[in-house]
């Protein structure tokens, strides 16, 4: 087994393993390992934009307020404190290394989104902000010489000595290879793919969170997944994001006989909580009898909305809608964890050695329901803390000692798999596809918008089916993603099980009601223990 040694391991390649990795750079040896290209995760597709209080008309409390109140009561108000306050550096900062933010006129330009009281989120190129911030973070990360980037390289599992992380096991070209490090940094991105209706690249299977259980990290929230309204219905076409920016300037929802109906379940209308806006369609979509309703904003002038959303615009012309003339077919996908590996304010996880940053992480900063937009900023704000405070971890690093991950021995199989641990199996390739493709569908219908006992049991009872894959050791990409969904889907599962109310983005159509103890925030360890 090959063995690399650096001072800071960073495993991914968005926004957060971006800003975390330029902190890391000035004090040392950075590898940066990344599962495809680099540019491949959710941030590179972030359309909206990256809320901060940086408008004349804004404060960095009023932004704490409409945080706080979006989390629906369990953000942690001293996460949510750094997020906003530090915001304003981070992005004033990212403007000097480049960041061209639209503007009107001399002044940058600010839009509104579900949810915020304030005209707060920038926006670049109209409707493709998280490629601008990917953009001049690469090339910020290009400027250090201390920075190795390593492409097409899936991290297996941590590498855990005397209960410190000491670095990743990281399939490459079919070898695995030993990174050891000081501190290892996860900023891998979110879970999407967990559901087989997602706004999430195919890149998020939910590894970080996966490798973080496997080692035994506590992970938090894992039951509030955030549903986004309007998601691309339309044969042959991608799941493609039609941004809440686009409800920001004026869309409107209509069913699938062009009625209106926003107005009849939240007096926010299409501005309302994004929870509130998905169920709202879901109940619609059940009412009529159809799987979508359509985004309307053909009423604003067509410049004006080519200009403002580009990318939106060409997209949809590729699969002959105009947008500036049609209404367009959507319904809600999965968008956003809002649990995740539970950390501190600066990133450290319950594991010495190991950090986390971004979606990966649950810092607390959404609480049950994360205010659109700020993601980008928790990327940037989480990215640099984590980034300062892994820098100075002392030495865990004990060269010779790193045990083989495939020291049992394994034998490859056609399929790319190893059986060795206690479940030895025949999986093949396609079978392999085929569990991925149930336990997402199962996901989605099961552990969707709308939840219940009922359908949370049976979700469980499928998942089990499978579940001697957790004990499995893969040697390609598509069966660790595999073993990592089916570990974030039981998380979810389970978790969503214990939450006998509704809060935030999660809602059990049995227990309508926040329910007893609702601020108590529920964790998830090895084991499935629940505490
Ligand atoms: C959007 O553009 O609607 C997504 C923004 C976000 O999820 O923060």
């Amino acid at each position: 087994m090959r063995n690399i040694t650096t001072d800071f391991l960073v495993i991914g390649s968005g926004v957060s393993g971006l800003r975390a990795a330029v902190e890391l750079a000035r004090r040392g040896k950075v590898i940066v390992v990344t599962k495809d290209i680099p540019t491949e995760s959710s941030t590179e597709y972030a359309q909206g934009g990256v809320a901060v209080a940086l408008s004349d008309e804004d404060e960095v409390g009023i932004h704490f307020e409409d945080t706080i109140k979006a989390g629906d009561g369990l953000c942690r108000e001293e996460a949510v404190k750094a997020l906003v306050e530090e915001g304003p550096e981070r992005i004033l900062e990212l403007i000097e290394w480049g960041a061209e933010f639209d503007k009107e006129g001399t002044k940058l330009a600010f839009t509104i989104e579900a949810a915020h009281s304030r005209r707060r989120i920038l926006h670049a190129h109209g409707d493709s902000t998280g490629k601008e911030l990917e953009r001049v973070l690469i090339n910020k990360i290009k400027s250090f010489k201390t920075i190795r980037r390593m492409q097409f390289s899936t991290a297996v599992d941590l590498i855990i000595e005397d209960g410190r992380c000491s670095g990743a096991y990281v399939l490459k070209d079919g070898e695995i290879i030993t990174i050891c490090a000081k501190s290892t940094l996860l900023a891998t991105g979110g879970a999407g793919q967990v559901f087989s209706r997602t706004t999430n690249p195919a890149v998020v299977t939910g590894d970080g969170m996966a490798i973080a259980y496997r080692a035994g990290a506590v992970l938090e929230d894992m039951e509030f997944v955030q549903f986004h309204p309007t998601v691309l219905f339309a044969p042959a076409a991608p799941q493609f994001l039609l941004s809440e920016a686009m409800r920001g300037e004026g869309a409107i929802i209509r069913n699938i006989f062009k009625e209106t109906f926003m107005k009849n379940y939240h007096p926010d209308a299409e501005l309302a909580p994004r929870d509130v806006v998905s169920r709202a369609i879901i109940s619609e979509m059940v009412r009529t009898n159809n799987s979508h309703v359509y985004l309307d904003l053909t009423h604003r002038d067509s410049e004006f909305i080519k200009k403002r959303f580009p990318r939106i615009y060409s997209t949809c012309l590729r699969y002959d809608l105009n947008i500036t003339k049609d209404l367009i077919p959507v319904s809600p996908a999965a968008h956003y964890m809002m649990g995740g590996v539970k950390t501190g304010l600066n990133g450290a996880t319950s594991i010495r050695g190991l950090y986390a940053a971004g979606e990966v992480a649950c810092t607390g900063v959404h609480g049950a329901n994360r205010l659109a937009s700020n993601s980008l900023l928790e990327g940037l704000v989480y990215g640099y803390r984590a980034g300062v405070a892994a820098a100075t971890e002392e030495s865990g690093v004990q060269k010779g000692t790193v045990p083989d991950l495939r020291a049992k021995g394994s034998e490859a199989v056609e399929s790319g798999l190893s059986p060795m641990g206690s479940n030895p199996s025949n999986f093949r390739s396609s079978e392999l596809e085929e569990v991925r493709t149930s336990l997402r569908r199962i996901m989605w219908e099961r552990v969707g918008i709308i939840r219940c006992g009922e359908s949370l049991n049976t979700a469980m009872e499928s998942l089990s089916r499978w579940s001697n894959i957790l004990d499995m050791d893969f040697n390609t990409r598509r069966g660790l993603e595999l073993k990592n969904m089916l570990t974030v889907a039981f998380m979810i599962t389970e978790s969503a099980l214990a939450r006998k109310g509704s809060v935030g983005a999660h809602y059990r159509s049995d227990f309508k009601e926040r329910g007893e103890d609702w601020q108590r925030h529920i964790s998830v360890k090895k084991k499935m223990d629940l505490e």
